[in-house]
């Protein structure tokens, strides 16, 4: 493990020691993060869960770089027999169309209630796989292998699964949460530049939110974890493994997201709406609209006189020598627009703006009745 570290004490973690969600009952699961991991996938589901039955759900990107690696253990270790379902790739697949169609097909497969679905890919199949164990023969269990780093440092842990409803995105869901988590740095060398740095913008986040030595350590070790193919893979692992210790944190504190679980969205409400605003035509990712989203947070607590200008610009600075973006200039929105789709936002409660706004970096606090001028008066800076 790399030396001079201890942003992670705080969130449980000691030199070497697994990140591990504990939550009551059988709920809590480990997350194990390292390199050639995914080569080891069935030998850690069959230790944690038994001689079961496994089925892999995946997308065909993800299929082409790592189903028949994955299919080949389990088949050895006696875990799964031709049981692979391939969706398509994109935001998109997160459908009823395509809930019908793998519940459908895990029917077809005759599945009992001790199958295990193993969902290989990014959120998209994270999400979708786990809605689908949340809700076949009520209920069954499932192992996340993310293979983005957005889903390796959020979306594979927490339990929140589901799709999307033609009125809006996450629309309808449950919380279900995995019995395992494997994370393979090593499929980060085949994830598009684009998709590596989208995903940087939520480890950025958990610095911001709550851990300013984090933060620090990023501002010199961030370009070694986005560097494709010449990344450190211990700084990787460090910074995915400080990341899942925090989403863990406040995932236990908080597990179905009444209070202070909430923080882990600093950024999301004006990322939301810069994503419905773009209309999901792949102009923006999710962690590219986070990245403004984070600016925005830090400039409207300045604003507001909660936050030093000093923290907005370093945080400005780090974004944007990350090569993310920092404002929404140029894109075209009109402000009235984006105003009106915040208050839309689900997280919007009795017809009050509710914000995370941040006394500093590390220090994120939630905040509602946000007057709206100044909401409008930072989405027009720079
Ligand atoms: N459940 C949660 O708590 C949570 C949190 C954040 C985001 N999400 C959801 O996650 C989704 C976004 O996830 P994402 O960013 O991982 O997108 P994604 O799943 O669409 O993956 C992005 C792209 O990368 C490809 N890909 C995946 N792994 C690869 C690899 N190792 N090498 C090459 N290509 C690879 C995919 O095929 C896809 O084209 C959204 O639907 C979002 O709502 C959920
Ligand atoms: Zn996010």
């Amino acid at each position: 493990m790399c030396p001079q570290t201890d942003f992670d004490k705080p969130f449980g973690l000691s030199d070497n020691s697994q990140v591990q969600v504990e939550l009551p009952g059988d709920r809590g699961y480990p997350i194990h993060i390292g390199a050639g991991l995914i080569d080891r996938a069935a030998e850690m589901i069959r230790d944690k869960l038994g001689e079961r039955r496994c089925l892999v759900v995946t997308d065909t990107t993800v299929q082409r770089f790592y189903g028949q690696r994955v299919q080949e253990q389990l088949t050895q270790a006696g875990l799964v027999r031709d049981d692979i379902l391939v969706m398509p790739t994109g935001e998109q697949t997160k459908n009823f169309s395509y809930l019908s169609f793998v519940l459908d097909n895990l029917f077809m497969k005759n599945i009992d209630r001790k199958t295990v679905l193993v969902a290989l890919g990014g959120g998209v199949i994270g999400d979708l796989t786990g809605f689908v164990a949340a809700i076949a023969l009520r209920g069954l269990d499932f192992v996340q292998i993310p293979t983005t780093l957005l889903s390796q440092v959020d979306s594979a842990v927490g339990g929140k699964t589901g799709i999307n409803s033609p009125r809006g995105k996450n629309l309808v869901g449950a919380f279900h949460q995995p019995r395992l988590v494997i994370i393979d740095v090593d499929t980060l060398k085949t994830l598009p530049a684009r998709e590596v740095k989208a995903g940087y913008a939520e480890i950025v986040k958990y610095g911001l939110l709550g851990n300013a030595s984090f933060f620090r350590w990023l501002e010199t070790n961030g370009p070694q974890i986005t560097a494709g193919k010449a990344a450190k893979q211990e700084i990787q692992v460090q910074a995915i493994r400080t990341s899942c210790a925090m989403k863990a944190h406040y995932v236990a504190q908080d597990e179905r997201d009444n209070a202070q679980r909430a923080l882990l969205n600093l950024g999301h409400t004006f990322a939301h709406a810069f994503e419905t605003l773009s209309n999901y035509d792949g102009s923006l990712l999710h962690g590219e609209a986070v990245a403004i989203g984070l600016v925005k947070a830090f400039q409207l607590s300045h604003r507001l006189g909660f936050c030093p200008e000093a923290d907005v610009a370093r945080v400005q600075a780090h974004i944007k020598a990350m090569g993310l973006p920092t404002s929404i200039q140029g894109r075209g929105w009109p402000l009235e627009a984006l105003i009106s789709t915040m208050f839309n936002d689900k997280k919007v409660m009795d017809g009050e703006l509710t914000f995370i706004l941040v006394k500093g970096i590390g220090e994120a606090f939630i905040e509602s009745k946000i007057p709206t001028e100044h909401v409008r008066a930072v989405l027009e800076m720079p």
